[in-house]
């Protein structure tokens, strides 16, 4: 057993070196400023993991071992995009790329080395091999250990996984960079962690309009003509995304228009921009030998190609530059809004293992492995600094993450397709400073379609993607209301979606959060109340309250909750899946309103609502102030005034926030961002009274009215 000396890198986080890691790491590659002002507003905390409870002791076979000691009852979230469960205790996280996450070993698209316990405190290995996590998982021989051992043949407790008292984090053969995060909540941690990060990211407005990915080999005028349609059917949308056929040959990529379904792409995007559409461009990594980057890129790549294609190194600046320089004349210059990242997730050991093998070697001395697991935030990193030199903002998508990428502008997605572990990967990201996009592509029914739909238009990017499939939202003609109806509502709740988003960049709280986080948010709010104040820590007991027979929602002991989450403070969101007309949901504290319908609940216990297949259960908080526009066919471009309501909910007063900014650049971080404090009090006489308290500049809504004591969202 060896001492670890923690040094403190930032309000409660703490730092350690083991070994001689050297290369790049997720965090050293993205290079990202902690936003340490912001930490500070954190409660105070100390070093969560003394010195005698850590112990680290090398190991014979090479890498050393971290280890730390388990409460019974002690929950175990993250790491990364998990698509199986939320809480991970007892199960062995193997934390490396890999697009078939089905498996459940650990790996998957973003699997980022972070831990949150239930506890309240958090650990991050910083390293680019995979590294995998026994979380309580493994059982040490002990002089106690022959006891556990029970007969299968006689013993229907007999159990397969054994659970452990111990979390033990097996680190990289020459070492890591370990962090260790305090609370002492779970939602401190992960705000911690955001921070730390460089913040959470802020989409440009548009982009959390609706998203529609055209078929592949769609040539200009037929993506005009899709979109237009949008805007025939009274259906919002923001952004087109180019599937395969945009390029002049695809696996492997040129990255260059084809000449033939885009003659004029500069017309066509201008095209497109005038109608109020946002271009997004589809791409991967591999570089074809048609490309006019080709030549160049060649001494900058590694030992192995991908489909007969270059795989570039992209921790050498000369090979992000040759990058980063075509995509500017070529795209973005024209007015392309951005990416689809795709393809930069392979393992070697799936059915479609078309990436580099581990051990293929890269210019910079870096191996298959390493580039593996920063493949897709390199390419992150590289178009996000592209845009940011623009002062342009962009959003898009990728399909290979790790740590570190809160403060990207992006969103994961998969080629997985079941829609409840498409709810739970939404869980999960919001554990580890991800975002994931539950996208619809096909359906196996028009329930099926519906209730996709539904749960797409409350995620982090509300998209269609056509690419295999063609379809669009009116493709089921008998659903095409209930659609429409849904993509207007995300429209008219973009106010609210954008504030939440701006508290992710500037107090890195997560926009869309897990149950477990908000419960344990608002059990730390209850102590604060009651002013038992102080950590759980080391008692044994649940920090969360989740899933234990102590907390406040005990009788539910056993269910994940994986299935039903929150947007900001105030939305909750609990989809239904094909074949049900009805679900169990658990309501936080305090008084929700179904906000559809106006039927009003007790919350701090959980609830059964029917729910016809036009209707998703939305909730809406009592108290909440939700700033709603109007479904317009797109966000409007520049400084057009956008006219806002705000509707209060319930019987008791209460606040809120409203923010906003250009909606476009990077200003907001030189101040051009604005909080409105918004407030409803009871009036004089009865009744309520409304406040919108201006802090900044740069306001675009107009508020236009007020809603007091609503039940229900107000009707179009
Ligand atoms: C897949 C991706 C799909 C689509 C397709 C195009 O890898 O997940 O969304 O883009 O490639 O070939």
């Amino acid at each position: 057993m060896r001492n670890i000396d923690w040094n403190q890198a930032a309000p409660g986080v703490w730092k350690t070196t083991i070994g001689s890691p050297g290369g790049w790491t997720p965090l050293t590659c993205l290079n990202r400023r902690p936003r340490t002002e912001a930490m500070k507003e954190l409660p105070e905390a100390a070093l969560p993991l003394s010195g005698e409870t850590i112990d680290l002791r090398e190991l014979r076979a090479g890498g050393s071992l971290l280890s730390l000691p388990l409460a019974e009852s002690e929950e175990l979230y993250g790491m990364g995009l998990q698509f199986m469960h939320m809480n991970q205790r007892g199960r062995t996280r193997y934390l490396r790329v890999n697009s078939d996450p089905k498996q459940d070993t650990g790996e998957t698209h973003a699997p980022v080395p972070f831990l949150v316990s239930g506890r309240g405190y958090g650990i991050l290995v910083d390293s680019a091999r995979a590294v995998t996590f026994y979380c309580g998982s493994a059982l040490r021989q002990h002089k106690d250990a022959a006891a556990e051992a029970r007969d299968r043949n006689t013993d229907r407790g007999w159990k397969a996984t054994p659970v452990s008292d111990r979390l033990e984090i097996r680190l990289p053969q020459e070492g890591a960079d370990v962090y260790v995060f305090a609370g002492p909540g779970m939602q401190d941690v992960v705000r911690r962690y955001n921070l730390f990060c460089g913040g959470g990211t802020l989409p440009p407005r548009w982009g959390l309009g609706f998203w529609h990915r055209v078929p592949t080999l769609f040539r200009d005028a037929e993506v005009e003509q899709e979109a237009m349609e949008f805007r025939a059917r009274g259906i919002p949308c923001d952004v087109i995304g180019l599937e395969p056929g945009w390029h002049s040959a695809s696996y492997p990529v040129t990255y260059e228009w084809d000449g033939g379904r885009y003659p004029d792409p500069a017309g066509f995007v201008s095209r497109m921009r005038d109608a109020g559409f946002q271009v997004n461009l589809w791409e991967h990594p591999y570089v074809s030998p048609e490309s006019a980057l080709y030549g160049s890129m060649r001494e900058l790549s590694g030992s192995y190609s991908v489909w007969g294609g270059l795989a570039p190194d992209y921790t050498l600046e000369a090979a992000r530059k040759l990058y980063a320089d075509q995509h500017e004349r070529e795209h973005v210059s024209l007015g392309v809004s951005g990416y689809k990242l795709d393809e930069c997730d392979g393992s070697e050991l799936t059915r479609n293992a078309w990436m580099f093998p581990a051990h293929a070697e890269f210019p910079s001395g870096h191996d298959g492995e390493q580039m593996r697991q920063l493949y897709g935030l390199l390419l992150q990193d590289v178009t996000d600094r592209l845009y940011r030199g623009k002062n342009r903002r962009t959003y898009g998508l990728v399909r290979a993450s790790n740590a570190g990428a809160s403060n990207l502008p992006y969103v994961l997605y998969s080629d997985l397709y079941d829609h409840r572990q498409f709810v739970r990967a939404l869980c999960n990201a919001s554990f580890a400073g991800l975002l994931w996009c539950p996208e619809v592509r096909r359906a196996d029914s028009v329930e099926d379609w519906i209730r996709r739909m539904q749960t797409v238009c409350f995620s982090p990017l509300a998209m269609l993607n056509a690419w295999g499939d063609g379809v669009k939202p009116w493709s089921y003609p008998e659903a095409e209301a209930i659609i429409r109806h849904y993509i207007r509502l995300r429209m008219r709740l973009l106010p609210y979606l954008y504030t939440v988003f701006a508290e992710y960049e500037e107090k890195g709280i997560p926009p869309f959060q897990a149950m477990p986080l908000v419960l344990a948010d608002e059990m730390q709010e209850q102590g604060k109340r009651e002013e038992t104040g102080g950590s759980s820590f080391g008692t044994g007991k649940s920090e969360s309250g989740f899933n234990t027979a102590e907390g406040a929602y005990g009788k539910q002991a056993g269910r994940e909750w994986d299935d039903q989450f929150c947007i900001g403070r105030d939305l909750l969101v609990a989809p239904l899946f094909a074949g049900e007309t009805g679900r169990d949901i658990l309501l936080p504290g305090g008084v929700w309103y179904e906000a559809e319908t106006g039927a009003r609940h007790a919350g701090g216990q959980v609830v059964h609502v029917d729910c016809p297949l036009e209707r998703l259960p939305l909730f809406v908080r009592e108290g909440a102030i939700i700033p709603m526009m109007p479904a317009l066919d797109h966000v409007p471009e520049g400084q057009t005034e956008i006219p806002v309501e705000m509707v209060h909910f319930g019987t008791e007063p209460g606040e809120g926030l409203l923010y906003d900014d250009d909606g476009e650049t990077f200003d907001f971080e030189k101040g051009g961002g604005s909080w409105l404090k918004v407030r409803v009090a009871i009036a004089q006489g009865g009744g309520f009274t409304g406040t919108a308290e201006k802090g900044g500049p740069a306001c675009r809504y107009n508020i236009t009215g007020w809603r007091f004591g609503q039940t229900r969202l107000p009707q179009e």
